[in-house]
């Protein structure tokens, strides 16, 4: 992880929270707390309004002879560089998609053509299936053969000591997340990384639970392909896809004829959702923002970039530092709702592992109703599996419902984590 782009004194960014207008939704008499944000973030004001202007003043196809074309070539490049800006990487390397399953599903066929029947591809049990089922089908149609890394139950963590085992020189690609969409632990990318290349084999990370919460930089990590969603920071419903220049080069997609065969935009078939791509720039917009109103940064965190990547590598790790002191709140309040086991990343003093995703169990209640009870209130929360059923599976709690998810973000306070507890400790009796 990027330590020194973490702050060790946490900011208070509860002011990010106007800049969101949906918080101020009240559901029945109760202001509405969203601790649903793994499942999608709330949209920052500045999506809004870029989409409304795209649609407005913009709205075209691509490689026309005129303004409103031409503004939409304008905002693709943007996005590119905005979504570059994000990731640490050259725009050429971004691909955009429909969301992150449909670009992985789309993705693996085109990387199958470079693997040979009896190719192995290790997988994990942590993962969201959007990260598995891909693999597993291109595995089924091309005889290859997947290898699954298994977790530590007690702590939710990849089991390391498997993984080495797992990846071997019959490897030829590691696909595995870089914060688990269930529990909330954030795996071990650098050295997952380094075993991959070890053996020469090419890695898939799934960042779409990370990228809200922190940090990345595909340079450092030195990763082959990596995947998010703008919808779950704070963005629109659009997937994105980052690749090494060379190896996105290499590898030919299914695309249409007339189509360009250019790297990246040979890999984005059809028209692009042009409005979401102008919301992308949006996301990217406010979070900048919060990079650069924070009063006291301090001096050596982000000290190696300049300009938007500086201020958006501020901002990730100023939120990484926040969140780290609700995931703190959290599991100390967690703590005193009778019957309640908290599944990953447990210890309320050190909560540097994990992002604030808490899979929970009330004994003897079912997920389900408990989070119907939530929901009631105005408190808003998922249940079941969350495509993680693997996990789900692992940890013997798929046949009877998954678990609770109350999965936070930098907007969310201390007082909505009290509202929350309050009724779970209700609901425990
Ligand atoms: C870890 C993880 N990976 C992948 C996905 C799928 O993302 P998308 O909806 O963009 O296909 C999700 C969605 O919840 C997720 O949490």
């Amino acid at each position: 992880m990027f330590r020194n782009l973490v702050p060790e004194t946490a900011p208070d960014l509860t002011d990010s929270r106007e800049y969101f207008p949906s918080l101020e939704q009240v559901f029945e008499g109760k202001p509405v707390v969203f601790f649903d944000n793994p499942g999608g973030t709330q949209t920052a004001q500045q999506v809004m309004e870029a989409m409304q202007d795209y649609l407005l003043y913009a709205n075209s196809n691509t490689h026309g002879a005129f303004i409103t074309s031409q503004r939409t070539d304008m905002i693709i490049q943007e996005a590119r560089q905005a979504m570059a800006d994000f990731l640490n990487c050259a725009p050429d390397e971004i691909v955009f998609g429909p969301n992150m399953t449909t670009l992985t599903f789309a993705f693996s066929r085109a990387l199958a053509k470079r693997f040979a029947p009896g190719d192995e591809i290790v997988v994990t049990a942590l993962d969201h299936d959007a990260n598995i089922a891909p693999w597993r089908a291109i595995a089924r149609d091309n005889n290859f053969v997947i290898r699954q890394i298994d977790i530590d139950p007690q702590t939710g963590a990849l089991n390391m000591e498997d993984a080495k085992t797992k990846i071997t020189d019959k490897t030829k690609l590691v696909a595995f997340g870089y914060a688990s969409n269930a529990l909330g632990v954030i795996n071990d990318v650098e050295t997952l990384i380094q075993l991959a290349h070890s053996v020469g084999a090419l890695c898939y990370v799934d960042a779409v639970q990370f990228a809200p919460h922190g940090p990345i930089d595909v340079q450092k990590l030195d990763c082959d392909f990596l995947a998010c969603s703008a919808y779950k920071f704070f963005g629109p419903h659009v997937g994105i896809l980052f690749g090494k220049k060379a190896l996105l080069d290499d590898i030919q997609p299914y695309k249409v004829a007339p189509a360009s065969n250019e790297t990246p935009e040979k890999f984005e078939t059809g028209t692009l959702a042009h409005e979401l791509l102008a919301g992308l720039l949006g996301a990217i917009d406010y979070l900048s923002l919060v990079g650069t109103t924070l009063s006291n940064p301090s001096a050596d965190i982000a000290s190696e970039y300049s300009g938007r990547r500086r201020s958006l590598k501020i901002a990730m790790g100023a939120i990484m530092a926040y969140e780290r002191t609700l995931s703190t709140y959290m599991l100390t309040s967690l703590s005193i709702v009778r019957g309640v086991t908290i599944y990953g990343p447990q210890n309320p003093d050190d909560t540097s592992g994990r992002v604030p995703t808490f899979a929970i169990r009330i004994k003897n209640k079912s997920p389900r109703l408990l989070a119907e009870s939530l929901g009631a209130q105005g408190v808003f929360a998922w249940d079941g599996n969350y495509y993680a059923l693997d996990l789900m599976n692992r940890l013997g709690l798929e046949d009877s419902g998954g678990a609770l998810r109350l999965g936070l973000a930098h907007y969310n306070t201390t007082e909505e984590i009290n509202r929350c507890i309050t009724l779970l400790q209700g609901a425990s009796v």
